[in-house]
């Protein structure tokens, strides 16, 4: 059963495809490269003992996706494809507005002309997608732990693509019943897949914190910048609920299972249900490493929140799943991913 993966050769997508080939699927990968890079194949290959297929080019193209939807088939498709560095989205918030939003409605196009001829609700092929959404769309939430029927808002431009995205989701299920959307709230990913062969590889200076914190750890900068220690958090560092990227992928395998078998659509958040603060991080990459991280205590970064995580019951109550990776496992992880691969896929 072929899976389209847009934006499949990415940090999320790549550990999704294996996922999904150890599960049975045969995933295709569509990217256009503009955020990952192309060693990510041969990466695969490795870790999966066969070749990846990829359909190169931009899911802005409504032509050609549609022709990649038509010679492949896929019973589902999971939409990863974005750009998600929120400082530049501030900056440039047009790109995100074409990127992000008139890519998915640019694949949405694409899939309602393809399966137009299978889209009435009686039928066995219905479309199927699946939703890289963010726990960004609950903006600064009043209280934790987050479920998913908290108030929505946004606070830069790329929440505010996945805000209208998840909501052009909604409208277009009203209209056309037959659709299967599966919206993945995502928390905060990190780690790395445990052979070290794929992992996060920021083009630029990492805003997240996990790769900064191993990009220390490995030498490639001078400390970490702490944004804040007078919130209101047992140690007074933001808290976040960190998330192995192995788990995650696990839980794009869960939902398309779920949309494939049962047919109703869904929106859950995905995490672990436990706030991490940021200076149990470092301590925890420190213990990874076995290297010391310096850190220096900065101002707050603006648009930021005290704490945010989620309530995961309703991922396992729907889908079966939940998350199982420790934070200590997600560290190791990503710690053998960055001094094996200390310039990322650049060699
Ligand atoms: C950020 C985005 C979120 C996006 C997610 C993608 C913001 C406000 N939110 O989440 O919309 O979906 O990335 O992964 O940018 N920190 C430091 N020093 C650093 C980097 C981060 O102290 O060098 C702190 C932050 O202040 C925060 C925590 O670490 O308290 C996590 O930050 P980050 O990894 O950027 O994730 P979020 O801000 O939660």
């Amino acid at each position: 059963m072929n899976i389209l993966l847009t934006g499949g050769a990415g940090y999320i997508g790549s550990h999704t495809f294996i996922a999904l080939r150890e599960a049975g699927f045969e995933p295709v990968i569509l990217d256009n490269f503009s955020n990952s890079h192309p060693v990510v194949l041969e990466r695969l290959e490795q870790i999966t003992g066969r070749p990846a297929t990829l359909e190169r080019g931009d899911v802005l193209d409504t032509a050609w996706v549609q022709d990649v939807l038509r010679r492949h088939e896929p019973a589902g498709v999971v939409h990863f494809a974005g750009d998600k560095a929120v400082g530049e989205s501030v900056a440039n918030p047009l790109k995100y507005f074409h990127n992000n939003i008139s890519g998915a409605v640019s694949l949405l196009r694409a899939m309602d002309a393809v399966y137009a001829s299978v889209s009435a609700p009686t039928s066995a092929d219905p479309p199927t997608l699946v939703f890289s959404s963010s726990a960004t769309v609950y903006g600064d939430p009043a209280t934790v732990p987050i479920t998913e029927d908290f108030s929505l808002s946004h606070t830069n431009p790329y929440g505010h693509s996945k805000l209208v995205i998840e909501e052009m989701l909604t409208s277009l299920r009203l209209a056309s019943p037959a659709w299967r959307v599966g919206v993945l709230r995502y928390f905060n990913p990190a780690g790395a897949h445990p052979s070290g062969l794929i992992g996060e590889d920021p083009a630029d200076i990492p805003n997240n914190l996990m790769p900064y914190v191993t990009q220390v750890a490995v030498g490639m900068r001078p400390h970490v910048n702490v944004f804040g220690n007078d919130y209101a958090t047992p140690d007074g560092t933001g808290v976040r609920d960190f998330i192995h990227v192995q788990d995650l992928a696990a839980g794009h395998v869960a939902a398309l299972q779920a949309l494939l078998s049962k047919g109703e659509s869904f929106t859950v958040n995905l995490g672990t249900g436990r706030g991490v603060s940021v200076l149990e991080v470092i301590r925890a990459v420190e213990h990874a490493s076995g290297r010391p991280i310096p850190h220096v205590f900065a101002p707050r970064r603006a648009g930021d929140v005290a704490q945010c995580y989620a309530d995961p019951s309703l991922a396992k109550r729907l889908l079966g799943w939940e998350a199982k990776r420790s934070l200590d496992e997600m560290c190791a992880d990503a710690w053998r991913w960055q001094s094996s691969n200390p310039n990322g896929y650049r060699g």
